[in-house]
Order: structure tokens, then C-alpha cells, then sequence
């Protein structure tokens, strides 16, 4: 068993090299590459995520692990291969960028494939194997860890083309999820590196609503949660691009705000606080997440904002609160 798991590991960091070389060696890849610096990563950080391409062709992971030694059956098992309906066994990843999937520790356990085009899927990933648990991994965390450490703060993004993009332009503790929601166990983890943690998801409707969601998973977890809005719906990634990364940095990171103050203001569009109905469930939305700020004070200054703004008193509001207080632990 761990022998399997050394040998699916070792497979992984084979074909990342291949794929890298494919990209930056090949006139196949050439296209791809293009690709790449219209988005504006460089060479240099091709190099650092070692990002690469996968041939449009069925078997070139079949034709070179084989001779490596390892068996189809394994490199199905590995997510590497997939099995066709005759009984008989494709690459994976054909024809797409591909993204390396790091682990913690720097190894690859996993490959997340792009298409260049319009096609569907548009991002491709490895299927969970022994190596590879979506639910636990974050991207770019064994880059980002010593900038977090430094930094105590996390950024977190929903893409990978927006983690590349924003660790390009030095914003270090930079990391996504999977394109899953964000799960009770990477809250924890995260939570062991930072006590503070920058959402800064796409400006679209669903980003923002997909921020709101990971936001109270965070809070849950007892992290600091502040919110990062890219403006005119856009990506981190696209801001980036055509803004460049100071005014990403100045204007969109530095000027991220605590989530409660976010919520507040999200919740006053989704309802209409003139019908009474729609004032309590609001303020119950709302209290519910300041029970959960740690500090006293932040929970006294978002108490008080309740108060002016709905006329009620300080005692009704905290009473309210206590009943969704987390239990002390
Ligand atoms: P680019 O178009 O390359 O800039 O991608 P993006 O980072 O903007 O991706 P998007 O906002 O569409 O989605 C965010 C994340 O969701 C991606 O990084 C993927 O992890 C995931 N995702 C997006 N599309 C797909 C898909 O078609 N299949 C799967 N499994 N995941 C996807
Ligand atoms: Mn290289
Ligand atoms: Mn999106
Ligand atoms: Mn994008
Ligand atoms: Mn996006």
C-alpha cells in the first residue's frame, strides 16, 4: 500500500516534468504557451508552478509510464488514465494547459487540465485517489506557507489563474480551493497558519455569493474573516491584467473590509428591510455571524450599528445574539 502511494507520487513527478517540457520544448506546445504569456504569466512563473501541456494525443501518458514500469491498471488508479468503454485505456488530460495539484509538502498529487479554447470541461481535474482529496488540499500552500507565517494573513482565491496572477504580482500567501466549496477541514488547517483570512473571490454573482458562504465556514472556524471586492465583475486575474498588481494590491487587497460590515450591506440588497418580516430575518442573519466575532468589541461595534439603524436598545439586541453564541470551549 505505501509502496503504491511512492509509486503513484513518483508517476506524478514524472509526467509534471513531461508536460513542463511539452510546454516550453515543443512545437506542440507552442500554441499553449502563447496562451500563457497573452495572459500575462511569465516565463519565471511558468518555471514556478510548472505549468505545462498535454498533447492531443490518447496515449502519451500510456506510452511513457509503461515504460517506466508501471501498469495500465496503476495509472488508472492514479487518475492519470481513463478507462474507455471497449475496455480499453485514454489519457486523461489531452490537449490542455496543465496545472500541477502540490500537496503541503511540494509533491504533486494531482493535475488539474485547462482547455485552450471554449471546450467543456473547462478545467479538467485528477479524480480523488489515495494521493489526491479535494476537500483537503489547498492550491499553492507549500509556496504560500512562509508568507502566510510572515505575513499572519491568507489570501484566498476560487481560481488557479488567480493565484498565479496574484503571486506573480508578490502577493505571496495567495491560495485557492479546488473550485469545491471550502471545507470544515481546510478552515482548520488554515486556521493553524493564520488567524486572519482575505476572501477575495470573483466579482461576479456567483463569487459573491460563494464568498459569503466560505466567509461564515471561516468564521466558523474562529478566523478573521474580511472580504476583498474586485470591481466591474471581474476576476482577480483579469483586474490584474489590465490594471496591474500595485493598484490590485492598493486598491482591491488593502481595501478589503471585515465581513460583518460586508454582510450587512450584501443582506440590505437580498431584503426589503420595509417589510417587517424581512427586517427580523435580516437582523437574525446578521447577529448570528456577529455571535461569532471573537473580539467583544467588534461585537459591541456592530451591535451598536443594529441598533441606530433598526431603533432598538443594546439589551434586546445582545439577548437576541447570545442565543447564537457559539458554546465557549
Ligand atoms: P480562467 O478562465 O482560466 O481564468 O479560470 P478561473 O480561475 O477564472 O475559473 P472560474 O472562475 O471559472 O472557476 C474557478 C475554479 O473553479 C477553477 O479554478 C476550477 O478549480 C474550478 N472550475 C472551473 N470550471 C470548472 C469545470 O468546468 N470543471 C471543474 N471540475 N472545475 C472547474
Ligand atoms: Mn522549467
Ligand atoms: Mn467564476
Ligand atoms: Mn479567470
Ligand atoms: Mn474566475
Amino acid at each position: 500500500e505505501d509502496d503504491g502511494v511512492q509509486r503513484i507520487l513518483e508517476a506524478h513527478q514524472w509526467l509534471a516534468k513531461l508536460y513542463h517540457h511539452f510546454l516550453v520544448n515543443t512545437t506542440e506546445g507552442k500554441e499553449a504557451l502563447q496562451y500563457l504569456t497573452e495572459r500575462g504569466y511569465s516565463r519565471e512563473t511558468i518555471d514556478t508552478f510548472n505549468l505545462g501541456y498535454a498533447p492531443d494525443k490518447p496515449d502519451v501518458v500510456a506510452t511513457f509510464l509503461e515504460k517506466k514500469g508501471y501498469h495500465p491498471q496503476e495509472m488508472v488508479k492514479a487518475g492519470l488514465l481513463s478507462e474507455t468503454d471497449s475496455g480499453g485505456h485514454l489519457d486523461r488530460f489531452r490537449g490542455r494547459i496543465i496545472f500541477p495539484l502540490r500537496n503541503h509538502l511540494g509533491k504533486t498529487v494531482a493535475f488539474a487540465g485547462r482547455t485552450l479554447g471554449e471546450g467543456q470541461p473547462k478545467y479538467l481535474n485528477s479524480p480523488e485517489t489515495s494521493v489526491f482529496h479535494k476537500g483537503k488540499l489547498l492550491y499553492n500552500f507549500d509556496l504560500a506557507r512562509g508568507y502566510i507565517r510572515k505575513q499572519n494573513r491568507i489570501v484566498l482565491f476560487e481560481g488557479y489563474a488567480d493565484v498565479i496572477a496574484a503571486y506573480q504580482a508578490d502577493i505571496g500567501p495567495s491560495i485557492a480551493t479546488m473550485g469545491t466549496s471550502l471545507t470544515p477541514g481546510q478552515a482548520e488547517l488554515m486556521k493553524r497558519y493564520s488567524e486572519k483570512v482575505i476572501i477575495c473571490y470573483d466579482g461576479d454573482k456567483p463569487g459573491i455569493e460563494a464568498s459569503v458562504k466560505t466567509a461564515k465556514e471561516l468564521q466558523n472556524a474562529g478566523i478573521h474573516v474580511f472580504i476583498a471586492r474586485v470591481p466591474n465583475q471581474k476576476d482577480p486575474d483579469e483586474f490584474i491584467k489590465t490594471e496591474g498588481g500595485d493598484r490590485f494590491k492598493r486598491e482591491v487587497i488593502d481595501t478589503s473590509e471585515p465581513f460583518v460590515g460586508y454582510l450587512m450591506r450584501y443582506y440590505k440588497n437580498q431584503f426589503n428591510l420595509q417589510v417587517e418580516g424581512d427586517r427580523f430575518e435580516y437582523l437574525e442573519t446578521v447577529l448570528r455571524e456577529v455571535a461569532k466575532l471573537e473580539r467583544g468589541v467588534e461585537r459591541e461595534y456592530y451591535l451598536q450599528e443594529l441598533s441606530k439603524e433598526f431603533s432598538l436598545s443594546m439589551e434586546s439586541l445582545k439577548e437576541e445574539m447570545e442565543k447564537w453564541k457559539p458554546e465557549a470551549n
